[in-house]
């Protein structure tokens, strides 16, 4: 057996695909090693969202140099390959700058991994794969085997929907993921029927704009609505979320499905980035403050308890006092139950990179502070109104005190419950005792499905 080590940052897609590559390997002789220093092969799945993501990627190559040369000492030779949004955005001058590196390859090409790596290992010479190609690469990857169920236990991701054709003018993305695709929906259920007699229970739907997901149906284009009522028909598919959507195609049928399907869960990440009009028309956003708020309105009429969750950018090129302030207001309005926020990272090739009104660091930082600490006080807040309510718990995963589990509430906060006798896998009724900035405890009040995942998977906790 060879070993792998993958190294994943960014998104949850990016999750999603390394788990892809490990079991596109599994089938080639390759078992995942805890550890880059023994692993024969090293994957860096990389991010090019903000400076910041991009650049820890050449630190991280820096640190693995060492382990190749040490590697090389004894007569081995490990492959290091860079994976992702970096590698698309950078291709072969990442092989320039940092020489260890034998293989880049993009976020649409990682099908060909088995078949790349072998090609390095009898040519020895760095290659670089960073084309869109013309076939999808889910029609040629392994099945997803142990890979997509062993990090989250019985929540999986699933990809429905990449790219992205919004062009925002702050966002790598578009150029990154390529133009806006979709899966076919019998591939989905395909996938999702497997996951779920593996004792996965709950699905969380992924795509970098998953609320414009318009794949192929039995009687032509499936809607996300369409598509997870389907999803929902699924035996042991407890639960089901997605993430992101944009506001633009938060559409009439999709809010109604907040309504009436139990399985969704009652909570929404709707990023809207900037409370100032001006500022989203300048970030080629496509929607004002009042159409995100109306809805919002939509939204919590649908399913009054309703959490949301949201991304900001502060200081993006031109942003005033005035415009921070508006955000300041917009968030007041939503009381979100979480959020992220960032400050505006001048990302090259995007058209904000280049305007000449960027925003002070100084300003970023205060703007970034501010907000933060109230996003922190709504979150708090909505922490404390769940103590004394008794919520659904998935259970997730051993906690780090012995007895102890974790898991999800269907606001999708984190969960610790002692004393637990209860099995991974299981959904169990946990009264709220106290709350956290970032968690909640618990203690059971009883139990509300039996876990297959336990039997199935020999999950022992
Ligand atoms: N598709 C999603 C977001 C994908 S990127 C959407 O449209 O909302 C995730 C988040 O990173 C974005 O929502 C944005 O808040 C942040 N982001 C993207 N580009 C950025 C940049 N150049 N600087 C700072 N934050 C950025
Ligand atoms: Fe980026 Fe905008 Fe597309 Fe989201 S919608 S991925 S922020 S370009
Ligand atoms: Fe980062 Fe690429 Fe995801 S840039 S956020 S890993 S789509």
């Amino acid at each position: 057996m060879k070993k792998l080590f993958i190294k994943t940052f960014g998104c949850q897609m990016n999750v999603y695909d390394s788990a892809r590559m490990s079991d596109a390997l599994a089938g080639h002789g390759y078992t995942e090693s805890g550890s880059a220093e023994d692993a024969d092969v090293i994957i860096l799945n990389t991010c090019h969202i903000r400076e910041k993501a991009a650049e820890k990627v050449y630190s991280e190559i820096g640190r693995l140099r060492a382990i190749k040369e040490r590697r090389a000492r004894t007569g081995e030779r490990i492959v290091i390959a860079v994976a992702g949004c970096v590698a698309q955005a950078e291709g072969a001058e990442i092989v320039r700058r940092a020489p260890a590196v034998d293989l880049v390859f993009g976020p649409q090409t990682y099908h060909r991994l088995p078949d790349l790596i072998e090609k390095i290992r009898q040519d020895r010479s760095a290659i670089v794969d960073t084309e869109f190609p013309p076939e999808s690469k889910f029609d040629h990857l392994a099945p997803p085997g142990r890979a997509q169920t062993r990090d989250r236990g019985p929540s999986a991701f699933v990809t429905v929907q990449e790219g992205c054709d919004k062009f925002c003018t702050f966002c790598v993305v578009p150029y990154t993921r390529g133009v806006e695709a979709s899966r076919p929906a019998d591939a989905i259920r395909a996938e999702v029927e497997r996951l779920a007699a593996d004792g996965v229970r709950e699905i969380m739907l992924l795509g970098q704009n998953v609320n414009a997901y318009h794949g192929t149906g039995d009687d032509g284009e499936w809607t996300l609505a369409r598509l997870l009522r389907d999803l929902a028909g699924i035996e042991g598919i407890e639960r089901l979320r997605y993430t992101t959507s944009h506001p633009r195609d938060m559409d009439d049928e999709l809010i109604a499905v907040h309504g009436d399907l139990d399985q969704l869960m009652p909570y929404l990440h709707l990023p809207v980035q900037s409370g100032s009009d001006r500022i989203l028309k300048k970030m080629n956003r496509g929607h004002h403050p009042g159409d995100y708020l109306e809805i919002i309105g939509r939204l919590r009429d649908a399913r009054p308890d309703i959490a949301l969750s949201g991304d900001f950018i502060v200081g993006f090129p031109g942003e005033s006092d005035a415009d921070f302030e508006a955000t300041m207001a917009l968030v007041r309005d939503v009381n979100y139950a979480q959020a992220y926020s960032f400050k505006y990272s001048p990302r090259p090739g995007t058209p904000a990179a280049g305007r000449d009104n960027q925003v002070p660091d100084e300003v970023k930082a205060a703007r970034l502070a501010a907000l933060q600490d109230l996003l922190n006080v709504q979150q708090l807040s909505f922490n404390d109104a769940c103590i004394g309510r008794t919520l659904e718990v998935l259970l997730e995963r051993p906690g780090r005190k012995p007895g102890q589990l974790l898991g999800r509430s269907p606001y999708l906060q984190a969960v610790h419950v002692d004393d637990c006798e209860h099995h991974l896998g299981e959904i169990v009724r946990v009264e709220i005792v106290a709350a956290h900035a970032n968690s909640l405890s618990g203690r059971i009040a009883g139990t509300h499905h039996k876990s297959l995942f336990q039997h199935e998977l020999g999950v022992r906790i």
